[in-house]
């Protein structure tokens, strides 16, 4: 029987990579796909970011679904917010899984490969939006206020996903022979600052491990969010899982991103208990948006991150190793990564390597 897919494109590059990518499977045998609005343009349109026919549609006929790329004003606009914020809720996707990895170079045999995986809470943080302004009795100016919210609740979830992931990824490790490396959960956090925030992040996160002993085989550390920038630009090849709250999350892995050559590289999926989007880690990139150079392996590894957690292993891993083929030859890369080929080029490349797509 064939998948249903929710295909979400939304604005600006997002408009390329995703329909890049469904017009060179329209042909599969194995998925069917739906597109479905949402987005700021369509906000302008029609008044609405996120239809609720798009939110119907998801949970009546989808199994899954893939989001592209959303503008998101840096001034208010009255009744706008991220679409993509709100289907996070919505559907209860509480994770953001977000794996960094870099290709072997032929060039450079020497150098240690990346392969971190960040795990970034999705639901909480400084992303509850509960923002206000005042005015200063003394000085007459304004002063802007932000409430984060961590909860033991949402923390927990998060770094039991976390550790779940460590064991999985070792289990794959194992079984490819690389025993080198025990697998390991680096917690991110600033609570030599905010010590009841990100404190009760640490602790919860660190309880997970410690009430449990099937984690006894994975190392837990922990690093100071700034520090975290530093030793991840230093030395990114010893870390494994990587877990922070919402804001760091997000911070940390488009940094990673500089690593692996590219923000064009690096995948998503937005996990829930009933359901998955993937999404690439990049934003809907106005300054190359329109020119069919955006870089469309963030959105095809998604679709593979995607299949994974739809525990479809073999066509997840058919995905990744087209990809990384594509970028072992180097014949075929956009812009970003030092090519000049278009999107559709490099998708189709990809979509060549896949035996059965
Ligand atoms: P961005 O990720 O869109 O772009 C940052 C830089 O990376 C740009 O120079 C862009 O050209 C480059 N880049 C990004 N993706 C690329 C790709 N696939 N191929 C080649 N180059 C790529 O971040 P920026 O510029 O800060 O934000 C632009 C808009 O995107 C804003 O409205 C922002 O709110 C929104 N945004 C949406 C996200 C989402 O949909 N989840 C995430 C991040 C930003
Ligand atoms: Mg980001």
């Amino acid at each position: 029987k064939k998948l249903t897919i929710g295909l979400i494109p939304a604005d600006g590059i997002g408009k390329e990579v995703i329909p890049a990518l469904s017009s060179s499977y329209s042909n599969s045998p194995n998925f069917n796909f739906i597109e479905l609005n949402a987005g700021f343009e369509h906000f302008q349109k029609t008044g609405t970011a996120l239809p609720q026919e798009t939110l119907d549609r998801l949970k009546n006929e989808c199994s899954g679904a893939l989001f592209g790329a959303v503008s998101s004003p840096s001034h208010k606009v009255a009744g706008y917010s991220s679409p993509i914020v709100a289907l996070r809720k919505n559907l209860d996707l509480y994770v953001n899984v977000r794996p960094v990895v870099s290709v072997a170079s032929n060039k450079d045999p020497n150098q240690k490969p990346i392969d971190i995986l960040i795990i970034r809470e999705n639901t909480e943080c400084l992303y509850i939006k509960q923002e206000r302004q005042t005015v200063d009795e003394k000085t007459g100016l304004k002063v802007a206020w932000a409430d984060r919210k961590i909860s033991e609740y949402a923390s927990r979830r998060c770094g039991k996903m976390a550790f779940e992931m460590a064991l999985s990824r070792d289990k794959i490790r194992q079984s490819l022979r690389l025993w080198d490396t025990r697998p390991k959960v680096t917690i991110v956090h600033k609570s030599n600052v905010l010590s009841i925030t990100d404190g009760l992040f640490r602790e919860t996160v660190r309880g997970v491990k410690e009430n449990d002993s099937m984690y006894d085989g994975v190392d837990m550390e922990e690093q100071l969010v700034d520090s975290m920038v530093y030793r991840l630009f230093r030395e990114p090849h010893v870390f494994d899982v990587v877990v922070a709250p919402n804001l760091y999350g997000d911070i940390i892995s488009d940094g990673a991103a500089a690593l692996v050559g590219s923000l064009g590289v690096v995948p998503s999926a937005n996990i829930g208990d009933n359901f998955v989007v993937g999404e690439p880690v990049h934003g809907s990139a106005p300054d190359i948006a329109g020119q069919n150079k955006a870089n469309p392996i963030a959105a095809i590894r998604s679709a593979g991150l995607l299949l994974e957690h739809l525990q479809l292993h073999t066509q997840a891993s058919a995905i990744y190793n087209a990809v990384d083929d594509v970028l072992k030859t180097g014949t075929f890369l956009t812009p970003d990564l030092g090519g000049n080929s278009t999107t559709q080029q490099v998708t189709d490349a990809i979509i060549k390597y896949l035996p059965d797509s």
